[in-house]
């Protein structure tokens, strides 16, 4: 980088940190720089981490032990630890018996203890004839302090010292002082020490000018016109910068609500159904026949609890049961078997959401159009295309002069609002004729992929319900929507909190 640019772009703390960084004797401390430039250490600290980023110092850390005086070693470095005051006693009194000690020293009964415990460590005493007796090498030692008597005096004659700055001998004397209850505060402080890279060398020789800067530009600057003599450092657009990740809404609900807005825009209404139904409502009223393979077990998901749901009015069980068995008065034949009331009260967690259409056609009457968007279950074995449960958004649209190619104009309108190429396919479905399967092209790929089903609803399922107008009705999923949307391969990705993949996402589409 060119050394101009970087000097443009320099802060002034940093600039006051690198001359400081001139001026100073090694080694240097971030607290030698705030007292030389009187500067907060918050201030050195940043302007440090932005050079040190620059590459034009470097911070050396490593972790010392500052070494601070307890009241009681204050004390000793007074009037002696506790083996030298009875040393001292000893060496007035001549040997003493350990009640004699306790008697006669000035020191407290633990005081005594650790006393008598140190001599003999020290080999100051020895015990004889049950009685305590100087040593040769503690009559020495009442000429000489050893060294961990010198560090207390040290210590309370400095308030504190810093661990990396005592001699090999006062280091071991550490160690065994630090040994000792209450004689010692230690701290662990972290240590910075600061050098200046070659390039932090070259950017000091080619001269630095420390100015104060513009930093916010007040109304007052531009009117006065002041604005013009100010100095303004240069940004550094390559500096470093914090990854966010903003709350976001999950993608696949954003989906959802897109969809719903534009069925909304579309001026349809949104109704919801319930996730436990009735086989009734499931399959029942949409001419399924009760030996259906999609009813059985391995298909669909039972519920034990409540094992039976409410039936509608019996009139309308009735003519269920009738279109069932013959046909009833819709001019079909129906299944020609025997219905039954008892499988149609079973609950299940809805296999789509065609029965919230069924739902609602009873309750309003047409002209209307309705959209809803729902969970829906199945047993499926998971695939990369294949949930158990997953969402679907369902809608019909009744009137009177309604047709198939209108359901085929609205699903075609939805598609390309949402951006896809859509194509239709003839389809089966037990309630709907005509009736189709949408698929979008992926021209990634190449392909064509199912998304949907739709079609108008038969007589079958409309004269129970007592609807007199062709019902153009769809159920398109909306998973593999997203999957395609996101550019996934695999479903599963839409519930798997893959944090990475949904911070990669955009905040907004
Ligand atoms: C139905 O569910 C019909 N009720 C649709 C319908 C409504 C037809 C109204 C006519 C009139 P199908 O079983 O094909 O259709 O499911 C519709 C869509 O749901 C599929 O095209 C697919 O996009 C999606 N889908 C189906 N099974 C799964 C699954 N296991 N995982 C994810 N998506 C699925």
């Amino acid at each position: 980088m060119d050394i101009e640019r970087i000097i443009d772009e320099l802060h002034l703390y940093e600039k006051k940190v690198l001359k400081a960084l001139e001026n100073l004797e090694p080694p240097i401390s971030p607290e030698d720089i705030v007292k030389s430039e009187k500067m907060d250490i918050k201030a050195v600290m940043s302007a440090l981490g932005s050079l040190e980023s620059k590459g034009l110092v470097s911070v050396h850390k490593s972790v010392d032990k500052i070494l601070k005086p307890t009241h009681a070693s204050k004390k000793y470095a007074i009037k002696g630890l506790p083996e030298r005051q009875i040393l001292q006693l000893l060496s007035k009194e001549g040997p003493l018996e350990i009640s004699e000690i306790m008697k006669k020293s000035s020191l407290d009964k633990t005081e005594n203890k650790v006393a008598i415990g140190w001599l003999m460590r020290k080999k100051w005493a020895k015990i004889e004839d049950n009685t305590i007796k100087i040593t040769s090498e503690g009559e020495k030692s009442l000429e000489r302090l050893g060294s961990d008597e010198i560090l207390l005096q040290e210590l309370a004659e400095k308030g504190q010292i810093k661990l990396s700055s005592l001699s090999d001998k006062l280091k071991k004397a550490f160690k065994l002082l630090n040994q000792r209850k209450g004689l010692l505060k230690v701290k662990k402080v972290k240590e910075h020490e600061i050098h200046l890279t070659d390039k932090g060398k070259t950017i000091l020789e080619r001269g630095l000018e420390i100015r104060e800067e513009a930093t916010q530009l007040t109304h007052d600057d531009l009117k006065t016109g002041r604005w013009k003599k100010l100095y303004y450092r240069g940004y550094d657009i390559h500096a470093e910068y914090p990854i966010i990740f903003p709350g976001k809404m999950h993608p696949l609900k954003r989906i959802i609500e897109e969809i719903r807005d534009i069925f909304l825009k579309m001026g349809f209404t949104e109704a919801r159904g319930p996730i436990i139904e009735s086989a009734f409502w499931n399959f029942d009223c949409l001419f399924q026949p009760q030996d259906h393979a999609a009813r059985e077990m391995q298909d669909t998901f039972y519920v034990k609890n409540p094992p039976e749901t409410k039936l509608p009015d019996k009139s309308l069980v009735e003519k269920v049961r009738m279109v069932h068995e013959d046909g009833g008065s819709t001019g079909s034949e129906g299944w020609q078997y025997k219905w039954d009331v008892e499988i149609a009260k079973k609950s299940v967690l809805r296999t789509h959401t065609t029965c919230v259409s069924a739902r609602f056609l009873l309750e309003n009457k047409p002209p209307l159009k309705m959209f809803s968007i729902g969970r829906v279950f199945r047993r499926e074995t998971i695939t990369y295309k294949h949930l158990p449960e997953f969402h679907q958004v369902e809608g019909i649209v009744a009137a009177e002069n309604v047709t198939f190619k209108n359901l085929l104009g609205i699903l075609r309108e939805f598609y390309t609002r949402l951006g896809f190429k859509v194509r239709f396919r003839p389809a089966y479905f037990p309630y709907t004729y005509l009736s189709t399967e949408c698929e979008i092209y992926l021209p990634e790929k190449e392909t064509w992929i199912e998304l949907g089903g739709a079609g108008m609803f038969r007589p079958e399922v409309l004269e129970p319900l007592q609807v007199e107008t062709p019902v153009a009705a769809f159920g398109l999923g909306i998973e593999r929507l997203a999957m395609i949307r996101l550019g996934i391969e695999d479903i599963r990705m839409l519930y798997q909190s893959n944090l990475g993949w949904l911070r990669s996402l955009p905040v907004c589409p």
